[in-house]
């Protein structure tokens, strides 16, 4: 299985979500692979952001090694299920498939943990410091959900 995490800058919520779920399963023994990526342009080559990095190191995720890319096309043939963020992440996704098969790839990370609930991993990056802490929070739970059905 191949996952691929996204959100609009790809330097807080998703590469924290590709940090996680990556150690998760490394921790579990379960070769499936995972990447992230932004829909937007505007933080291509960059590292996350230093205060989701700062979370994640407090909980013992290490994000240093992640690098920021934009979303492209060729992401469809490439990944098996596709995570977004939040309803903006996914309309600008749903907006390049080419094909139903395409479009049933992408899925709203936080229905793992809320069911059908279409809810979002709320943007950190305008907040303070605690919105990072939150956004920590709901992506562990989740990542745990996404690992406990990898397993079955
Ligand atoms: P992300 O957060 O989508 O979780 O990476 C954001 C990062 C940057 C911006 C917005 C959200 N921005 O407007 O630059």
């Amino acid at each position: 299985m191949k996952i691929l995490m996204v959100c609009l800058g790809n330097i807080c919520r998703s590469p924290l979500a590709d940090g996680i779920l990556r150690d998760k399963l490394k921790a579990e023994n379960l070769n499936h692979s995972v990447d992230s990526c932004g829909t937007s342009n505007h933080h291509i080559g960059q590292q996350p952001d230093e205060r989701m990095t700062e979370t994640a190191l407090k909980y013992g995720y290490d994000l240093t090694n992640l690098t920021a890319r934009q979303f492209k096309v060729n992401d469809f043939n490439v990944f098996d299920v596709i995570y977004v963020m939040d309803s903006s992440n996914y309309n600008n996704v749903i907006r390049l498939a080419s094909s139903e098969k395409d479009k049933l790839k992408v899925k709203i990370f936080l229905n793992e943990l809320y069911p059908n609930q279409n809810m979002a991993i709320p943007d950190p990056y305008y907040g303070g410091e605690k919105g990072f802490e939150d956004v920590f929070v709901l992506v562990d739970k989740a990542t745990d959900v996404i690992i406990e059905n990898l397993k079955i």
